[in-house]
């Protein structure tokens, strides 16, 4: 097993380590600082500068998946085939963000947007600073694509590999990339929000990149996405909820779709999972448990708008008020994952796969204890301004 740590060891406060900020509580109170290049030099470090800010990364671990487990997802190429290539829609048959917003080449063009906008004046601030929060989530894609490029044993070795991983990895992505441009071509058509900073947002979230700790591992990888999948379904299946209730039901039209299909991509990437559980239960069960020790990160943790260093810690709290995504969601996903892998019922495992196994059956209470405590603790109202939406302060 090869273990590359490379650690800068700078002390700093300025991010969370992980992306759940409702759960403040839960959070590690070390950060450190890494490269994520192999060479670990603080210069390379200052030479990204210019393009993001310093952001905060854990140890960087690599590769640490034995090697002769690669051979497991080689022997899978024709099982991924038959079982997860299915959850793909053909392109003809997708949905196009075009489908649901005002036609440019129309007569109607402009009275569509007119209805568009007198809709959006419906809906309050805080509203959108979620669906901005999203949108700039998603549009991050890239960064998404080359995670799951970093897999050992299932990455795309060519850019247009055969392989069912590969074929899997870029139509995924094809079809993710629609979930950022319908929701982008809508926010800028409401006119509510500040578009440059947002863009800015964009181009320093993906200059950042993600540190999701999966070690080039599609066991940690896998669990990774299915949780994230599930997360996003769970988000704008909220945003699509709320919508609603401001009587906008094109926008919650938007919104459900995109959940719609990250339902779908829940189901492909926990049927791998459970297709790892089933080859290899002691396996599988030490990556969930070494997934949930370091918690799940929001996919954008280093979020950054030029001018506020908690950007992302003031966009998770608004999202939890609103209840678009909250701790106890997290703890809710958890629970769900261990009830559709059967976790508790896994049999034969070695007396680590145990202990694994007791620690995630009962980390979805522990999660839903301290996330009451911390709710009864009284916390004074704090209002905060966001860029996205032109300085205005939104309640967090
Ligand atoms: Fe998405
Ligand atoms: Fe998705």
């Amino acid at each position: 097993m090869a273990l590359n740590l490379n650690t800068i060891a700078l002390k700093s406060h300025k991010y969370p380590s992980f992306a759940l900020p409702p759960m403040a509580n839960l959070r590690s109170p070390k950060f450190l600082r890494a490269s994520t290049l192999s060479s670990g030099s603080t210069e390379v470090e200052s030479l990204k500068k210019p393009f993001s800010p310093p952001r905060e990364v854990h140890v960087q671990v690599t590769h640490s998946m034995p090697p002769q487990k690669i051979e497991i997802f080689k022997n899978l190429e024709d099982w991924a085939e038959q079982n997860i290539l299915v959850h793909l829609k053909p392109v003809e048959k997708c949905w196009q963000p075009q489908d649901f917003l005002p036609d440019p080449a129309s007569d109607g063009f402009h009275d569509q947007v007119m209805e568009l906008r007198e809709r959006a004046k419906e809906i309050p601030d805080e509203y959108f600073v979620c669906l901005v929060g999203d949108m700039i989530t998603e549009e991050a894609l890239p960064t998404y694509q080359t995670m799951l490029n970093t897999l050992d044993g299932v990455r795309d070795e060519t850019g247009a590999s055969l392989t069912s991983w590969a074929v899997w990895t870029r139509a995924w992505t094809a079809e993710e990339n629609r979930h950022g441009d319908l929701l982008n071509k809508y926010l800028y058509l409401c006119g509510r929000v500040d578009m440059r900073q947002i863009e800015k947002t964009i181009q320093y979230l993906i200059g950042s990149g993600m540190d999701p700790r999966t070690e080039n591992s599609p066991y940690l990888g896998f669990i990774y996405t299915s949780f994230q999948e599930r997360a996003t379904f769970i988000s704008h299946g909220n945003t699509a909820r709320h919508a609603k209730d401001y009587g906008d039901l094109k926008l919650a039209q938007i919104c459900g779709t995109i959940a719609s299909d990250e339902k779908r991509h829940e189901t492909a990437y926990t049927k791998i999972v459970e297709k790892l559980f089933e080859i290899d239960p002691d396996g599988t069960v030490l990556a969930l448990a070494d997934m949930m020790r370091k918690k799940i990160s929001m996919p954008a943790h280093l979020m950054y708008d030029g001018r506020e260093d908690n950007l992302f810690e003031h966009f998770s709290s608004v999202a939890q008020r609103l209840g678009v995504y909250t701790a106890k969601d997290y703890a809710d996903i958890l629970e769900f994952l261990v009830g559709r892998w059967k976790v508790e019922e896994i049999t034969g495992l070695s007396s680590e796969g145990r202990k694994a196994q007791d620690y995630v059956c009962g980390l979805p209470q522990r999660i839903r204890r301290l996330e009451e405590r911390s709710q009864s603790r009284a916390k004074e109202a704090r209002y905060v301004p966001f860029s996205w939406i032109f300085d205005k302060e939104v309640k967090l």
